[in-house]
């Protein structure tokens, strides 16, 4: 699992654990996961970094030889920079995609190859809601996970009749550290518990999505069914609402 050094990943590896599961956890911050797998004896700590291939290679390769073949990966890192909340701005843009989009690729290369070969396992990719269309502040972060839900559609497509299970995981407002810049009001914020809670209980499930909370995920997806004259504006004018309430 990537991203398990604090917030949904932290969380959902604990909640694995505690149903049986042996957790490879991984993450840059090391003395984090250590303290995690110093939590609960069936997890286990591969530091590094998403954004370099060969090691995440390797972790994939020392995660099997130490516990066994990975049966779930949860593709769960993720970076938001509150910079551009200003406008564009490259280097942010470039690292958004570098992580968020360019670690799911360095995970998947080597994940995909081995359980491809046995023939079964699943994976799940966590984007956000953000992915589902432009939303005001968050263009690199949203185009990165935009491109990581068509990214996990193809996947399961071409994966599914190869004995793979595909699933992409879209949270709206969760209280973690990547929101606790927030200076607005981020509508049906929820707590790290009730989305680790979804988020165990959707993997669990044979469906394709895991969105929540649900009225948020309806809201985008109605919102996404307008002609775009109607949907702009609307989408500036909630965001500009969340701004004045916060
Ligand atoms: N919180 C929300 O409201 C929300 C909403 C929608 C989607 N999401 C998504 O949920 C996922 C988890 O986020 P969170 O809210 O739990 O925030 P978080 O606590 O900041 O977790 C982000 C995780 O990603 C890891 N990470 C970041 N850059 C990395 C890199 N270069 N290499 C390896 N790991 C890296 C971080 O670990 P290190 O810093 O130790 O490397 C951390 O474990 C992210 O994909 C995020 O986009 C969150």
């Amino acid at each position: 699992m990537t991203g398990a050094s604090s917030g949904i990943g932290r969380a959902v590896a604990l909640r694995l654990a505690s149903q049986g599961f042996t957790v490879a956890v991984s993450a840059r911050r090391a003395a984090e996961l250590e303290g995690l797998a110093a939590e609960h004896e069936r997890i286990v700590s591969f530091p590094g970094d998403v954004v370099d291939r060969q090691r995440m290679a390797e972790i994939v390769k020392e995660a099997e030889a130490a516990l066994g073949p990975i049966v779930l990966a949860f593709l769960n890192h993720g970076v938001y920079f509150p910079a551009e909340r200003e406008g564009f701005d490259a280097d942010v843009a470039w690292r958004s995609f570098e992580v968020n989009v360019g670690g799911v690729i360095n995970c998947l290369a080597p994940l995909l190859a081995a359980m491809e070969a046995r023939g079964r396992g699943q994976i799940a990719i966590t984007a956000s809601l953000a992915g589902y269309g432009g939303v005001p502040g968050s263009m690199a972060y949203g185009a990165s996970k935009a491109a990581l839900i068509y990214m996990a559609e193809v996947l399961r497509m071409t994966y599914e009749p190869r004995g793979l299970k595909i699933q992409i995981v879209n949270p709206g407002f969760v209280a973690t550290q990547m929101t606790d810049y927030a200076d607005f009001d981020m509508p049906f914020l929820m707590s790290v518990q009730t989305a680790a809670d979804i988020i165990c209980k959707g993997l669990e499930a044979d469906r394709f999505e895991i969105a929540f909370p649900r009225r948020l995920a309806l809201f985008f997806k109605a919102a996404r069914l307008l002609p775009y004259p109607l949907l702009l504006p609307l989408m500036r004018r909630a965001a500009s609402r969340a701004q004045r309430e916060g």
